[in-house]
């Protein structure tokens, strides 16, 4: 049986792949670029754009499970045929956004998770909350000077090691048991942007000064950031999100290790694994 992985040169697919390779199943992967994909030995990578399912050609073909990356256009041809070859279930990386009515990314994630359940297909949805990796935004502002200006930056997050999320998804492509399951995943620890930026500085051994930006500083530097996006929107969504969760927790859940049967990793392990992308030596 082959195991298809789209979205594969993602944070999450790159690591839904070599855990697949890990545990010793065939691994087929595909990319709209599978000649620049950089994936490891062993992965048979084809092309496939799931904004054009017919181009997925012959990479269907002996699928009976597949992790699906999140992309609205053309995921309902997708999935029709992906069942017309034969593929059975489906784990669909979602978000946690789906919860905020608001949120023009949690009602994209919304529509692709309805056209998941509409197909047919075994399905199993993860909604992780913000990914660790986030904080790689930072990294080009911390490696030319050791400054960073952060919108609410005492907004609250669980961030998620991407590799758990990807543990998540493989254990149930790998295991029955979790079809019609839907996973919440987060890291096992509530805390601030701030302090995210405290535990990279520690992890580089260079200090890094924080500007906590407000207000309109904070919307200005999120249109920067998420403007060329051009979702309307989305600026308002994702300043609602940190202004509601500044001096509260950010939900916690025990997904990772009641799935994987390992706890999830603090973030201060994933800062000091990804030190160098902030300029340690
Ligand atoms: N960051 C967070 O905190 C967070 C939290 C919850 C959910 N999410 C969701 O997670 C997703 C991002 O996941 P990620 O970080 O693993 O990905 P990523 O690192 O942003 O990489 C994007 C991936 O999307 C693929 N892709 C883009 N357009 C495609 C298309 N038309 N057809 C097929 N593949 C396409 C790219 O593949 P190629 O370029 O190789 O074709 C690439 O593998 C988003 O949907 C986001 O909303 C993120």
């Amino acid at each position: 049986m082959t195991f298809l992985v789209t979205g594969a040169t993602g944070n999450v697919g790159r690591n839904v792949v070599e855990l697949l390779l890990a545990a010793g199943v065939p691994v087929r992967a595909t990319s709209r670029s599978p000649e620049t994909a950089g994936l490891p030995a062993g992965v048979d990578v084809r092309a496939g754009d799931l904004d054009d399912p017919g181009s997925f050609g012959d990479a269907l073909s002996g699928v009976e499970r597949l992790f699906l990356f999140p992309h609205p256009a053309g995921v309902a041809g997708f999935l029709d045929l992906a069942k017309a070859s034969g593929v059975r279930q489906v784990v669909l990386l979602s978000s946690a956004a789906v919860r905020e009515s608001a949120n023009p990314i949690g009602l994209m994630h919304l529509s692709v998770e309805e056209a998941v359940r509409g197909s047919g297909l075994g399905w199993t949805m993860l909604r992780p909350g913000a990914f660790a990796s986030n904080t790689l935004q930072w990294a080009p502002a911390i490696r030319a000077g050791d400054e960073v200006a952060i919108p609410y930056a005492e907004s609250t997050v669980s961030p998620v090691h991407e590799r758990e999320i990807a543990a998540v998804a493989v254990q149930a492509l790998l295991s029955g048991g979790h079809d019609g399951a839907t996973y919440d995943v987060t890291g096992p620890e509530s805390m601030t942007q701030r302090r995210q930026a405290e535990l990279i500085a520690a992890a580089t051994g260079r200090p890094v000064t924080v500007t906590d930006l407000v207000g309109e500083a904070a919307r200005a530097q999120l249109e920067r950031q998420y403007g060329a996006f051009g979702v309307p929107g989305l600026v308002d969504s994702v300043l609602a999100t940190y202004t509601a969760s500044v001096g509260t927790d950010a939900p916690l859940t025990d997904t990772v290790t009641r799935v994987t049967g390992r706890p999830p990793t603090p973030f201060a392990a994933w800062a000091a694994e990804h030190r160098t992308a902030f300029g340690a030596a």
